[in-house]
């Protein structure tokens, strides 16, 4: 299965200051998505942005907002990322006891809905989601901070979850984020990643098309 390759920077990168300026800049640059990382400090320990954040951007892009929640009990707070204007919801399996729920709360609301993987968690624990996914995000480094260094190893988790969508019969997107750059792309990409996260690569750099560009040259 051949998927075309969907770039999503991360607005964690961007220099808050002139956040709506760095994603407009993107936008032009023809990225497909924006990734938006949402941590409260107890899943991570990192503490992001929320809500309020996405919807004022909401006003100000037309890209698809790829909402990744790294929050325990991510069920709580749902609707009101689905009211600010989100049209990917991820989840983290291991954030919550009840992973179906939260995914049909984000499906029954008309958005795409993803599970995301930590680097350590076996890949078999989302196994009983994966007829209910738009998207698997496997996190190629442990979640909470940008500009972390990318983690080969995780490109098994992609290789099985590419071997089990033909062998069930899915058509769900593979997402990758942490560490990417114009060095291991194309390794994500061959390994079976079709949507890919880039924080610092992209919004970390001084020239942002320019920076897309070499993203798309070196992925294939
Ligand atoms: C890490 C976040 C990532 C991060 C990616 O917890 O989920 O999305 O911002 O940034 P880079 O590409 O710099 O690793
Ligand atoms: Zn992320």
């Amino acid at each position: 299965m051949n998927k075309q390759l969907i770039l999503s920077p991360s607005a964690l990168s961007c220099d808050f200051s002139h956040l709506g300026d760095d994603v407009r800049r993107a936008e032009e640059a023809g990225v497909e998505y924006l990734h938006l990382d949402v941590m409260d400090g107890v899943f991570v320990p990192n503490i992001s942005f929320g809500p309020c954040v996405i919807s004022s951007l909401r006003g100000a892009s037309g890209l698809v907002f790829d909402v990744h929640l790294m929050i325990t009990d991510p069920i709580r707070y749902i609707p009101q990322f689905i009211k600010a204007g989100a049209d990917i919801i991820t989840i983290h399996v291991e954030a919550t006891d009840d992973p179906a729920a939260a995914l049909r709360a984000i499906r029954d609301a008309g958005v795409r809905c993803c599970i995301s993987i930590k680097p350590a968690t076996p890949t078999e624990t989302i196994l009983p989601y994966l007829s209910m996914l738009d998207m698997v995000l496997v996190m190629s480094v442990e979640p909470g901070f940008g500009g972390q260094k990318f983690m080969p190893d995780t490109l098994e988790h992609v290789r099985k979850l590419v071997r089990l969508r033909s062998e069930l019969g899915l058509d769900y997107d593979i997402e990758i984020d942490g560490g990417i750059n114009r060095d291991n792309i194309k390794q994500a990409v061959d390994a079976g990643v079709n949507v890919v996260v880039a924080g610092s690569a992209i919004f970390g750099k001084p020239d942002i098309a320019e920076a897309v560009r070499e993203l798309r040259e070196a992925a294939v």
